[in-house]
């Protein structure tokens, strides 16, 4: 006899389906390739659609705010002729406090356009706050599935901070110890309920991501005469830096340098009970960044909208320690106390403005609200509870789920170049491993391959003989 997972996975395709209202499988193409763009485009709404529908919504519009002290700091450790300007769109300033108002605004709207009474997202970040206050301006009844404890039921505190938010939003939130069963009991309250499914993933949500990319690049035109030179992007699952990306584009602005940035958590696994809780961010991380950028189909949707390797020009990592620092440093030098998210990028972007020179434009496209559980004094103590030492000192020194080192300087802070390249070759093997055994990759394969991973057909070709001989 089928167990109940089973019997509900084996369902899961046509529940989704319903939760989604839409067919993925109209954009199949092979078993390796799909119709990326047809997929982002089949909600027929245009930009200008989806801004107006945030602009009712009470979303975007963020103010954005050159950092003149942070530059002058930069550039006084900078070479001569060096330190660019650092620029910051303060997206804390959202309803919820962070951009994921831009990413759940129009699944809502979708929501409520079809009928559905209620929404169900999957999320242990500020993405649950966000459905939570959309769901309730809009009247529609909202659960929000969380990875809350380890097994001894101890919680992080920020995403136990981010529980009573969307709580107070009037969200129902479902609490789970780390591990498997987080898709399961959505995928089963999504059919016990009918509700529709807010996504992280779909189309809909990484959309709206895209007036980030194009707000921003018109008001740094506005403001500078032409559009940034660097946009910088905390990443996670990718659909921060797929959305801004989009938008950047959209809007013209085809030469900006992409640079996504997560904190490095190399060697902690997200899904082990002992490690969960030795990490002191919930996301921009690695142990996110890494797995989807290289198989972004792991998702909750058949195929996801967030593809971040499609976009990225570099992949930067930067340490705990060094983004506690730049908190400190953003509070009392710009007087903005924010949260880890967007200080990752911003860790990185001083970095990077150090070897910038002086006429270069670096935007941080997001700042996150902060408070309660997410504060960096708070994680540092929980940091220790869980024995994690924590420290003044050089960055090098910093091991993840061991020891959080502290700068003492400036100068420490240095974001290191994550191998893209291997990145795509990762993600090549990942696609023919969800193709059938022994499938060969056409013409048109190859194709969608090198527009997936921002290559070319010769790269792929290189990437599968190197597969083939190993
Ligand atoms: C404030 C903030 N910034 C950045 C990210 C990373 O976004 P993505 O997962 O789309 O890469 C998240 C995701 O949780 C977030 O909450």
């Amino acid at each position: 006899m089928a167990t109940r997972f089973e019997a509900l996975m084996a369902r899961r395709g046509e529940i989704m389906r319903k939760a989604l209202g839409m067919d993925y499988s109209v954009f199949e193409q092979s078993p390796v390739a799909f119709d990326y763009e047809g997929m982002m485009t089949a909600h027929g709404y245009s930009l200008e659609d989806i801004a107006g529908i945030q602009a009712r919504a009470g979303v975007g519009s963020t103010p954005l705010l050159e950092l003149r002290n942070l530059t002058d700091l930069v550039r006084s450790i900078s070479e001569p002729g060096k330190g660019a300007r650092i620029f910051v769109k303060d997206e804390a300033a959202s309803l919820a406090g962070a951009f994921k108002d831009r990413r759940a605004s129009v699944s809502i709207h979708v929501a409520k356009e079809k009928g559905y009474e209620g929404v169900i997202a999957a999320t242990s970040g500020n993405y649950g706050a966000a459905v939570a206050s959309q769901a309730a301006r809009n009247g529609l009844k909202c659960i929000i599935c969380q990875e809350t404890y380890d097994s001894r039921k101890v919680g992080q505190p920020e995403i136990v901070e981010k529980g009573r938010i969307c709580e107070s939003y009037g969200a129902e939130v479902v609490q789970m110890t780390v591990g498997p069963e987080l898709f399961f009991h959505m995928v089963e309250l999504l059919d016990e309920t009918g509700y529709f499914a807010a996504s992280l993933y779909s189309s809909f949500g990484v959309s709206g991501i895209e007036t980030l990319g194009l707000e921003l690049a018109r008001e740094m035109t506005a403001l500078t005469g032409a559009p940034p030179t660097h946009v910088v992007v905390t990443h996670a699952g990718g659909g921060n830096t797929t959305g801004t990306a989009r938008g950047l584009k959209r809007a013209g602005a085809t030469e900006t340098e992409i640079v996504s940035v997560s904190v490095d958590l190399s060697g902690l696994h997200m899904a082990s009970d002992t490690d969960f809780n030795r990490k002191s961010f919930t996301t921009g991380h690695t142990g996110f960044g890494v797995p989807f950028a290289t198989w972004p189909d792991r998702a909750d949707v058949p195929r996801n909208a967030a593809r971040p390797l499609r976009y990225l020009d570099r992949y930067l990592t930067v340490t705990q320690g060094e983004v506690f620092y730049i908190t400190e440093a953003m509070a009392k030098l710009e007087g903005l106390e924010r949260g880890p998210a967007g200080n990752t990028a911003m860790t990185a972007a001083v970095s990077l403005a150090q070897d910038l020179p002086r006429e270069a434009t670096v935007v941080v496209q997001e700042t996150e609200y902060t408070g309660a559980g997410k504060h960096h004094w708070s994680q540092l103590n929980f940091a220790r509870e869980m024995g994690v030492a924590v420290c003044a000192g050089d960055p090098k020194d910093n091991v993840p789920g061991k020891m959080i080192v502290i700068p003492e300087r400036l100068e420490q802070i240095r974001a290191r170049d994550f191998d893209v390249a291997r990145m795509r070759t990762s993600y090549v093997r990942n696609a023919l491993k969800n193709a059938p055994a022994g499938y060969a990759p056409t013409a048109d394969d190859i194709a969608f391959l090198a527009a997936d991973t921002n290559s070319d057909a010769a790269t792929i070709e290189a990437i599968l003989a190197s597969l083939e001989e190993a």
